[in-house]
């Protein structure tokens, strides 16, 4: 019985480390050193190699090493009857709380075209937007876009959420499904993607949704790269239909050299930070869904792998 660890271009040793202080008899192994295939019955998986999940014959459950499952549900290796998990442990709820707000006061402030200014040595001012001046809309109101929702409406913010079905936040304007979708767009200023990937939401953010932002617009995508339209944006930022964008994810990640993104001053790139799990902080929760999965318990944290999330 094993418990494998699948990541390829990860260090895992900290992970393995931090499993086996929870629990210093379990047998943790680290692709692509795996001693006998079947003795693998539970895989925390991260960007696994496809036609790989389905040629371990005892697997019993699969967990992503973060929120996001979307790289194991896309894989057609990952047999139907295998339930898969995740974790969101409530540090990587700080983090992306961190990461959105700071993104929304550098759009107040004006911190990307400062930025280009110190690059050219220009002296212009621009205004300070405050808080009342633009609404703030979240798409997906889960395990990270409700509170992010909740901070920002907590600071005075306007702010507006959209989800598959409906929610109640205080002082925040929800709304929900499709029918609504436009509604939401066109009360939105700065668009802040928080949904899973999925085949409803693959290339949700493109040209029709920014054009129907209110303007100034502003983009932030912090959720997965394959939801953003890339081309799209760029045709956008020309239009000045946005100001800028802040963007942590891409649909090739590390964005390779040659992306246009990278030449954009008003575009802010992040490697895919906004939320890191650290491994210490969810070893616990990996080590009780292995012995679930062991003795046929339900796991926690698992996901509706008909819905995609
Ligand atoms: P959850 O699964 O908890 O929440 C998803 C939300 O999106 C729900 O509110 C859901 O609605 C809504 N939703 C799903 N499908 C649709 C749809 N078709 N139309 C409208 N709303 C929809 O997700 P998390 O909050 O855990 O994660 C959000 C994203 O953040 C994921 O893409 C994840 O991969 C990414 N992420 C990024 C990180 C980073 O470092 N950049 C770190 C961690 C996560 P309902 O509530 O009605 O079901
Ligand atoms: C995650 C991520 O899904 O890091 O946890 O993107």
């Amino acid at each position: 019985m094993s418990l494998l660890l699948l990541a390829p271009n990860r260090n895992m040793q900290p992970w393995k480390e931090a499993l086996l202080k929870k629990d210093s008899n379990l047998d943790i192994e680290i692709w692509p050193d795996i001693s006998q295939k079947n003795k693998v019955q539970f895989i925390v998986a991260w960007n696994q190699p496809k036609h790989l999940l389905n040629t371990f014959p005892n697997l019993k459950a699969v967990t992503s090493l973060g929120a996001g499952v979307d790289h194991i549900l896309r894989d057609e290796a990952l047999p139907d009857d295998i339930p898969v998990c995740r974790l969101v442990p409530p540090s990587l709820v700080r983090q992306m709380k961190e990461y959105v707000l700071n993104t929304i006061l550098n759009y107040q402030r004006n911190t990307l075209k400062y930025a280009r200014q110190k690059r050219q040595g220009i002296w212009e001012t621009y205004p300070n937007k405050s808080p009342q001046e633009f609404t703030i809309g979240i798409m997906g109101l889960g395990e990270l876009g409700r509170p992010v929702a909740e901070q920002l409406a907590g600071l005075e913010y306007r702010l507006a959420g959209w989800s598959k079905s409906s929610k109640q936040i205080d002082s925040v304007k929800t709304f929900a499904g499709e029918q609504e979708r436009n509604e939401f767009l066109s009360v939105t200023n700065v668009l802040v993607c928080l949904l899973p990937l999925t085949r409803e939401t693959e290339n949700i953010v493109d040209l029709k949704v920014l054009k129907k932002l209110k303007r100034p617009g502003y983009l932030i995508n912090v959720a997965r790269g394959e939801h953003l339209v890339e081309e799209d944006l760029i045709y956008a930022l020309d239009k000045e239909w946005l100001e800028g964008a802040t963007l942590d994810v891409f649909t090739e990640e590390p964005l390779p050299h040659r992306h246009p993104f990278w030449n954009r001053d008003n575009i802010m790139i992040t490697p895919h930070v906004c939320s890191l799990t650290p491994p210490e902080e969810v070893a616990e929760q990996i080590v009780e869904n292995y012995k679930r999965a062991l003795s046929g318990m339900p796991l926690n944290n698992t996901v509706d792998r008909n819905k995609g999330y």
